[in-house]
């Protein structure tokens, strides 16, 4: 019995300083230390021994058994480490981790998608910058100097000519004073207002269009807006247009859908009013052809703008705004 422990401790000793990998640590527990392992079978048999003999093979087995999990824990700090006298050991067997793929942020979901509506439709997509002059975030867009959207609490002023963009409206601007009629265009981008709480962010995205042509008309407005509502909505969407003022369009008008989520009933998401505002709008005013050199006798023209949170939050049923900014993968994994 007593060789018979020393051949298996040596042996056990043996093992141990070879290996290399955490899996071979894992059988050799099992082969030796677990309940049906040779040093633990060993063990048992010692209850067989004579009265005399088993104090004494019984302490030796159990100084056996103590050097053996000791050795035992400091092999296993030495793989886990990766402190093996070979360097580190790479299991080429085990299968690779999964690349997670990316995808778009539901912002830039929505853009696409009312980007793709209006492209189809005919419009060419454009993009203006986020630091722009206050010439064409004001000044050409009829918004007189006195004007309250030029408070100081609403604009992000850079200096007193240069601003970061309150609307994507400047962009109309910028593309008449390139292009004569007929102009048909559709630009999204970033917008900056000092505002933050529930339902605003300082940032935020909106979507511009802009249709100039001869005989442009009220009803080509309705006619557009409507179509693309339908789609984005779905066709039973009942729609409707309330008189509105913009300084850069007269007639103006804001449009409303009836509530996504109550179906036109009154619930908390529309102030229990049934609708919900989605879409400035109007025909261009001819003030602002004055700054682009149009002639208003002869052209006429529409422009609408929306927010794109607002509609993201419309379509996905989302009730914070700050959601789309926190970078919470639990939420951005949704989509
Ligand atoms: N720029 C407006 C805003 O930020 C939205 C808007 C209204 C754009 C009417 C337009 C328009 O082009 O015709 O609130």
């Amino acid at each position: 019995m007593k060789e018979q422990l020393l051949k298996l401790e040596k042996k056990a000793f043996e093992e141990l300083q070879a290996i290399r990998a955490d899996y071979e640590l894992e059988n050799f527990r099992i082969r030796f230390l677990g309940k049906k392992g040779l040093l633990t079978s060993l063990m048992k048999k010692i209850g067989n021994l004579s009265p005399d003999e088993r104090p004494r093979i019984g302490k030796l087995a159990n100084i056996a058994r103590n050097n053996l999990l000791k050795f035992f824990e400091e092999t296993r700090e030495r793989i886990l480490s990766g402190d093996s006298d070979e360097g580190s050991f790479q299991d080429v067997t085990l299968p690779g981790r999964e690349q997670a793929l990316g995808h778009f942020h539901p912002i830039t979901l929505m853009i696409k998608e009312v980007c793709r509506i209006f492209y189809g439709m005919g419009f060419r997509v454009v993009k203006g910058p986020d630091v722009e002059l206050d010439y064409y975030n004001f000044e050409a867009l009829n918004i007189p100097r006195d004007h309250p959207a030029r408070d100081m609490q609403d604009t992000f002023y850079i200096s007193q000519n240069v601003v970061l963009r309150t609307h994507t409206s400047p962009i109309q601007i910028r593309i008449m004073e390139n292009q004569k009629p007929p102009v048909s265009i559709i630009a999204p981008g970033k917008v900056y207002r000092r505002d933050s709480d529930v339902s605003h962010t300082p940032m935020f995205h909106q979507v511009e269009g802009l249709l100039v042509d001869k005989h442009v008309t009220f009803g080509d407005l309705k006619g557009t807006l409507i179509s693309f509502l339908h789609r984005m909505f779905g066709a039973e969407t009942r729609i409707r247009f309330r008189p509105s003022f913009f300084p850069f369009t007269e007639p103006s008008a804001e449009i409303d859908i009836e509530c996504v989520i109550c179906r036109g009933k009154g619930c908390r998401t529309c102030s229990h009013t049934g609708w919900l505002e989605i879409l400035g709008a109007g025909m261009v005013d001819p003030e602002v052809y004055g700054f682009v050199d149009y002639d208003p006798e002869v052209y006429s023209g529409f422009a609408f703008g929306m927010g794109i949170e607002r509609i993201a939050m419309l379509r996905y049923g989302i009730n914070d705004i700050q959601l789309f900014f926190k970078n919470d993968m639990r939420f951005l994994s949704q989509f």
